[in-house]
């Protein structure tokens, strides 16, 4: 679905159907539902073949699906979007920070919970830790089959998800993910298969912690400033600069970093082989777009470690910043929110070790 078809199917505001008024009179947490589509609302038309629709259902009939979440938490349901987290991008994610935002600045409301296809939500989660204003629980949850698939795994990590956003404890941690029995930390969360339910790893670190029935066991803390210690905000922020990410290979040639360039691309990431390198012909053409005031940050493609600061690559004299251990599609979301700052590398390199 189109952007601009999503944003038609926003349903706005309702209230789930039924159990609403006597929950809310129970003493139990209330959390917000925001739903924006993926798989977790996928419909297919055989439960046991390929092909299926992102988006499918909207977040009533999802929340419907799941046994005893009432007695969790008492839920309303906000549609944001419904699309493939594929098309998820710039515009959508101020509105969504802005929703969530909004959401808890509502004293009737502890947690929000968050839908989400799984393709971006490393992305969209980090974004979220970054920019919410508030230390109350964020949370965000996909799956990887389809509502219609033979053990499907969304309404188990939308009954965990809503466990965590109603859990105290999860008060300022930042944005989490929960999918398959494990909490993460969205700076950390990375997807690393395409179909298993075990695909979210904490990369170079431990999760946040285990949920299992909706029982929570907490472990590593937060070291990163997340939500109000961020100095990072949607505001009024109506677009975000253009950063474009680059991947590095055997023979890479300079053209697609000059053709970046020539768009208008404010930041550029590199996903570079190894501790962020790359082929001479890439590393002098990076260096003339640092030299001309784009930011460059060097990431690396491999799945895990950190990309370190002057060891192959003089990063000092060629003014790079490199990305820690920030992947290619975490450093991009906060180049982008640091070029809302500045474009002095000093500066945008210390924000890649604080957050
Ligand atoms: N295209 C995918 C997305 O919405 C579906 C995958 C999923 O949600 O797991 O991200």
């Amino acid at each position: 679905m189109s952007y601009a078809a999503a944003i038609v199917a926003m349903a706005g505001l309702f209230g789930l159907a039924g159990h609403a008024a006597a929950a809310r009179a129970a003493d139990i947490p209330h959390v917000r539902v925001l739903a924006t589509g993926g798989t977790i609302a996928g419909a297919q038309p055989s439960a046991t073949d390929y092909g299926y629709r992102s988006g499918a259902y909207d977040v009533n009939s999802l929340l419907k699906a799941v046994p005893n979440l009432d007695q969790l938490a008492d839920i309303t349901g906000e549609q944001v979007a419904n699309i493939g987290s594929q098309d998820m991008n710039d515009a959508l994610w101020l509105e969504l920070a802005r929703r969530v935002d909004a959401a808890l600045a509502d004293p009737g409301i502890d947690g929000v919970l968050i839908t989400h296809g799984t393709d971006t939500l490393e992305e969209t989660s980090y974004f979220l830790s970054l920019v919410t204003k508030s230390d109350e629980p964020v949370v965000m949850v996909g799956s990887m089959r389809p509502a219609t698939a033979v053990s499907a795994d969304g309404p188990g990590n939308l009954y965990n998800g809503v466990a965590v956003a109603a859990d105290a404890r999860a008060r300022g941690k930042g944005t989490l993910v929960v999918l398959n029995d494990v909490i993460h930390y969205a700076r950390n969360v990375v997807k690393t298969d395409t179909t298993s339910v075990a695909t979210f790893a904490s990369v170079n670190r431990g999760p946040a912690g285990l949920v299992h029935t909706g029982k929570i066991r907490w472990f590593e803390p937060m070291d990163r400033k997340v939500g109000p210690a961020s100095e990072f905000s949607v505001g009024r922020l109506s677009t975000l600069p253009r950063v474009d990410i680059l991947y590095a290979h055997a023979n890479m040639s300079a053209d697609l970093i000059d053709a970046a360039v020539k768009n208008g691309a404010k930041g550029l990431v590199i996903a570079g082989v190894g501790d962020g390198n790359m082929t001479t012909p890439a590393l002098d053409a990076l260096t003339r777009a640092a030299k001309s005031g784009i930011v460059v940050v060097r990431s690396t493609r491999l799945p895990s470690g950190i990309v370190l600061r002057n060891n192959e690559v003089n990063d000092d004299e060629k003014g790079f910043v490199v990305s820690g251990e920030l992947n290619p599609a975490k450093s991009r979301v906060l180049l982008q929110l640091a070029l809302t700052k500045t474009t002095d590398p000093v500066r945008i390199q210390k924000m890649f070790y604080e957050y």
